[in-house]
């Protein structure tokens, strides 16, 4: 585990846009495992605009999500593909056939966990993963639970993901319930995996699953298993880390 400090919110998404980045350069037809939420918009910000300094090229890169609601189709202003486009594709020169998340039209959930699992096998695995970190620890949508969930997989979200959500709905009622995930199999297979972690409400978390103990009631700590696992956090979110 490589632990990098950043300054703040600009540096650390700096960072994490230099490594991606660096990425695609050595492999053009890198897959990428993406993220939504507010940490890494800052990053895909940044590669946007390399990309269009004529820095980055997409062209040959293929992408494939974490996660996305179960029930919103992807023209739903509050479904993670939405979010992508928004906050990145739209901006790139990624081809639209090269672009993966999981379908969250599908109600028939052991369909549309299979296709996603036959779509990373396809595209051969992922290079880098991005992630974030949840205040309960988990990454994509793989909640807290007795067990780590290997392959994709419908979550019924936590009480605090929900609770977290809820910033980017009209009100509680309309966060969706249900997640599709992948699971911790692919993130854990993935070449490289770089999380993002920025503010002090995250630091307890950060402390408990990186410098306690591995478990599947904090999915990220399995993350200390992995042998190219890069850590990128501001000065807040590191805070408890004893370095
Ligand atoms: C989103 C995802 C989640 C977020 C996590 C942190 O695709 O997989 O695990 O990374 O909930 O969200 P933010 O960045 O909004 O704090």
């Amino acid at each position: 585990m490589k632990i990098i400090r950043a300054k703040d919110y600009k540096d650390m998404s700096r960072k994490a846009a230099n490594i991606i980045s660096a990425q695609v350069i050595m492999k053009p037809d890198a897959v990428l495992g993406l993220a939504t939420g507010g940490t890494p918009v800052g990053t895909y910000a940044q590669l946007v605009e390399w990309h269009k300094k004529g820095d980055i090229d997409f062209s040959g890169v293929t992408t494939i999500n974490l996660d996305e609601y179960r029930g919103l189709p992807r023209g739903h202003k509050q479904s993670y593909w939405h979010f992508m486009q928004v906050h990145f594709f739209q901006h790139i020169n990624i081809r639209e056939d090269h672009i993966f998340v999981p379908d969250g039209s599908n109600l028939d959930k052991e369909e549309a966990c299979l296709e996603y699992d036959r779509i990373i096998q396809r595209v051969g695995g992922i290079d880098l993963q991005l992630l974030g970190i949840g205040m309960d620890g988990h990454i994509g949508f793989n909640e807290p639970g007795e067990v780590f969930k290997l392959g994709t997989h419908c979550v019924t979200l936590t009480e605090s993901t929900i609770e977290a959500n809820m910033r980017f709905f009209h009100n509680r009622e309309d966060v969706p319930r249900q997640a599709y995930t992948m699971g911790i199999q692919a993130i854990m297979q993935a070449g490289k995996v770089l999380m993002i972690v920025n503010g002090e409400h995250k630091a307890q978390i950060i402390q408990r699953a990186f410098a306690g103990v591995v478990t599947p009631k904090i999915p990220a700590s399995i993350l200390q298993l992995h042998p190219n696992f890069i850590l990128i956090g501001d000065e807040a979110a590191l805070s408890k880390m004893d370095m």
